[in-house]
Formats: C-alpha cells, sequence, structure tokens
C-alpha cells in the first residue's frame, strides 16, 4: 500500500491541471477507491515538488468536475460517483492472468465442453462441404444455420421460424446489431440500473445514451418503464428478465406481463437478453420476446453453454426486421465465421448443446449450494445460478472490497461495472463458474467470507 502520488511528468497544461488529469484517470482505472482520502495539500505539493497552491487549485477543480468531496476538518475524498468507469478499466490495472488467482470474474469453459469443442472442430473439417464452407458468403447465412439457430431459440422458448432466427458473432454482436437497427445516434435507450457492462460499450460505439431504470426483488419496475416511455426520450428497452447479469434476479410472469402491455401502450420495443436464462431451474416463464413478438428481439449466444470462444449468437427478431439485423451484422463482419456457426449447428443438431445446458445447470446448482453453505442462502439468493450478487456490510467500499480480495488472491467484480445511473452500489460480482472445480471454488468463497466479516482499514491509499 503506498500514498497516492500522481504521475504529472509527460502531461501537458498547467500543473494543476496535470494533477486532476491524474487523478480522474487513476479513479477511471481503479488505482484511486471511491470513498479513498487524498493527500494532505502540503504532503502532496511536498512529493510532486509544487506549490500548496497548485495542490489546493487541483483539489478544488477536482471537486468543482465531481472527482472529489472535501470534508471540512477531514480531508479530500474520492467522491463515490467517480467509482471505476468500467470492468475493462480495472482489468487493464489488475491482471488476472497470474499463478493461484481464483478467478470469479468470467465464465469458463468445462473440460468436458472443451473436449467436445475439438472434437467438433475436428468433425467440421471432416464434412464434405468445408471447402464452401472456407469461401464468402455474403448477405446471407446457410439456410442449416439459420435453422439451428431457430431451433435453439425455441429451447429457449421463443421460437421463430428461420428467416426470423439470425445468427452473429456472439452475444455482444447480437446486441450491437439489434441497437444500430432500431436506435438512431444520439437517442436515448432504456435498461436495468443494474445491467451488463457490454451494453455500455455498445451504446458507447454507437453514440446512444443510456437510461438506467429502477428495479426490485422481481426486476424492472413497470411503473418506472411507463413513466420513462411516456416521457418520449426513449422507446427501446435492453433487459434480462431471466438470470439478471449481475443481480441473477429472475422477473416473475405477472411482471413480464405488465412490461408487454406497457410496451404495447406506447409503441416501446423490447431487446431481450437470455444470454444466462438457459441456466434457470424450473424453467423461467415465457421470455417477454416470445410475449410480444412484435416488437420483442431476444438474443442469446452459446457462449456460457459451450464455450465463448465458439462466438456464436443468436438473435430472433420481429417480422420483417430480419434484413436490417442481418444488414448490422454484415456492415460488422462482412459475413459470419461459417466454421464457427457450422460447428454450432453440428452441436445444435446432434443434442450437444442441450446436454452441456443441463450438465452446466447440475454444476450450478452444486456451486450455488457451496455458496449457500459459506455464505448464506440469502447471498446464494433463491435461483441457482452461476451469478452471485454479493451486497457489502456498511463498513465496506466494493472498489476497496476488490482490490483487498486481489491481493489475498480473489478476484471479483466490482458492481460499479454494472450500474448505469442511480446511486452507487456497494457490492461485488461473483461468477461461479470460473473456479476449475469446487474445491477452488470454495478457497475462493471462504477468503471473500472473511473479509465480509472483517471490518475494513481506512486509509489513504493506492494499490
Ligand atoms: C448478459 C450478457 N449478454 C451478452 C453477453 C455477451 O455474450 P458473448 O460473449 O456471446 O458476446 C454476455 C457475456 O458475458 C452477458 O453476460
Amino acid at each position: 500500500m503506498s500514498i497516492w502520488t500522481p504521475d504529472i511528468a509527460e502531461r501537458p497544461g498547467p500543473l494543476y491541471q496535470a494533477i486532476v488529469d491524474a487523478m480522474a484517470e487513476d479513479i477511471r482505472r481503479g488505482r484511486l477507491a471511491a470513498g479513498a482520502k487524498l493527500p494532505p495539500h502540503r504532503d502532496l505539493a511536498w512529493r510532486l515538488k509544487v506549490t500548496v497552491g497548485t495542490v489546493a487549485r487541483a483539489y478544488a477543480e477536482a471537486e468543482r468536475v465531481g472527482l472529489v468531496t472535501g470534508q471540512v476538518g477531514r480531508g479530500t475524498f474520492v467522491s463515490q460517483r467517480a467509482a471505476p468507469a468500467s470492468l475493462a478499466d480495472y482489468m487493464a490495472v489488475h491482471p488476472l492472468d497470474e499463478a493461484g488467482v481464483v478467478d470469479m470474474t468470467k465464465n469458463r469453459p468445462t473440460a468436458d465442453n472443451i473436449a467436445l469443442v475439438a472434437e467438433t472442430l475436428r468433425a467440421v473439417t471432416e464434412r464434405p462441404d468445408f471447402a464452401a464452407l472456407l469461401g464468402y458468403r455474403l448477405g446471407d447465412e446457410l439456410p442449416r444455420h439459420r435453422a439451428a439457430a431457430a431451433a435453439w431459440l425455441a429451447e429457449e422458448g421463443v421460437p421463430v421460424p428461420p428467416e426470423r432466427a439470425i445468427v452473429t458473432v456472439g452475444g455482444q454482436q447480437a446486441m450491437v446489431a439489434v441497437l444500430a437497427s432500431t436506435t438512431r445516434p444520439g437517442e436515448a435507450i432504456l435498461c436495468e440500473q443494474l445491467t451488463y457492462p457490454g451494453i455500455k460499450t455498445a451504446a458507447s460505439l454507437l453514440d446512444r445514451r443510456l437510461i438506467g431504470l429502477p428495479t426490485d426483488k422481481h426486476g424492472l419496475i413497470p411503473e418506472a418503464y411507463e413513466a420513462a416511455l411516456a416521457s418520449r426520450e426513449a422507446r427501446l428497452l435492453y433487459i434480462m428478465p431471466t438470470v439478471n447479469n449481475p443481480t441473477g434476479v429472475l422477473m416473475p410472469a405477472e411482471r413480464r406481463r405488465a412490461i408487454v402491455e406497457i410496451a404495447r401502450r406506447h409503441d416501446g420495443l423490447i431487446v431481450e437478453d437470455g444470454v444466462h436464462a438457459y441456466l434457470c431451474e424450473p424453467p423461467a416463464p415465457t421470455p417477454i420476446a416470445a410475449l410480444a413478438p412484435e416488437r420483442g428481439y431476444y438474443l442469446t449466444a452459446l457462449s456460457k453453454i459451450v464455450a465463448p470462444a465458439l462466438r456464436v449468437g443468436f438473435v430472433a427478431v420481429p417480422e420483417g426486421q430480419g434484413a436490417r439485423v442481418m444488414g448490422a451484422v454484415s456492415a460488422m463482419t462482412t459475413m459470419l465465421p461459417q466454421l464457427m456457426a457450422e460447428a454450432a449447428a453440428m452441436l445444435i443438431e446432434s443434442g450437444a448443446v442441450r446436454r452441456c445446458a443441463a450438465a452446466n445447470r447440475i454444476e450450478a446448482a452444486a456451486r450455488h449450494a457451496v455458496v449457500a453453505s459459506l455464505l448464506g442462502r440469502e447471498v446464494a439468493g433463491p435461483l441457482p445460478t452461476f451469478l452471485c450478487f454479493l451486497k457489502l456490510p456498511a463498513a465496506w467500499r466494493a472498489s476497496e472490497f476488490v482490490t483487498e480480495a486481489w491481493r489475498r488472491g480473489v478476484a471479483v467484480s466490482p458492481a460499479a461495472a454494472f450500474v448505469v445511473g442511480g446511486r452507487p452500489v456497494e457490492a461485488v460480482r461473483m461468477n461461479l463458474s470460473a473456479p476449475r472445480d469446487l474445491a477452488e471454488l470454495e478457497r475462493g468463497l471462504k477468503v471473500i467470507a472473511e473479509l465480509v466479516a472483517a471490518v475494513p482499514e481506512t486509509c489513504c491509499l493506492t494499490v
């Protein structure tokens, strides 16, 4: 642990501004935690070889732009709203590929799935049409691939004919393609206040604004959705009603119907993200996109079920919208990686994807039980999925908790990465699928349980 000393050597402009810029970058990258106390003016001035007046001016400017708050008699603190902007920023400072770390930040394919993918890729190369698969295919997917997409979408409760089932390069491209084809630059998009960070990068790439809407234990609050649509600020809603990432929340059937009714009243469009929905056991209520097929898009992917690097996703679109979404996919990647689309089709046709999904559900239930025994039933939540959202005791700031967990060899994701609008949330998300086995999971969770019980040091810190 060391006292924060900004690196201002290479920064252009006045010295005070260089300090502010360095501070903003360190906050964004997770080096300076929300709530951390900054050094007193005199100390920092001495270390940077600048005047006390320069530091005072820098702190005043940082306060003006919302990076810090000054508390009379106590000092200057990094503002709660100035938490790291994204998980990617955080990861840039905290690389995870170090040996021995229990990584609970992302999905990892199981050993069985690795063997299955290897075998399937070999089978793709042995197909009689392998040479044709290597060529360009412009403007359309192979009908067989679309049929497989439709078959899997039906398994997830969204039955559509093949012409409404689009294959994409993973769930993320499905999201970008739908956003690009349903909204315009500058337009706002509604989402849950705790949402998948990929929607933030997608919205930022496309120059769309996100408006986070409040949720409760059943997911998006219908009244908030209705008010947002009525204000006419946005038409499109991005939502995860089945296994929200990060909270794991499941929206009940009645709330889904209320959301659909509101969307119909105000002519809203809905993009439902079902990437984690397959984990829901017993099966979730009917997807929103299936309740409102005229205005609902449903996206999913094989990334969590089989392996992320397959990069195969699917999107069910309303009637007549296939060409627009397909056009967006073509604009991004010209065509699909056919070899992967072929592998995915073979895996779906043979029933292997269904078997992987079932095996993952069994594993999720076993891992969920470990969370319940080490952190309690309330933390584990009612649904046995791989996502666990841990609200921290009042003494902990999420950014400090993440840093401390990392120091003890456990990687978890700060809630700030998932927040859109609203108040900061002092919580972390753990992805239970990533540890290699139950023993590794248990080792990681024991560290988390110890930290939850411990009182953090209040300190003036960076990593
Ligand atoms: C909710 C959600 N949607 C979409 C994605 C993106 O999926 P893919 O990895 O297939 O691009 C993820 C991946 O983490 C996710 O959790």
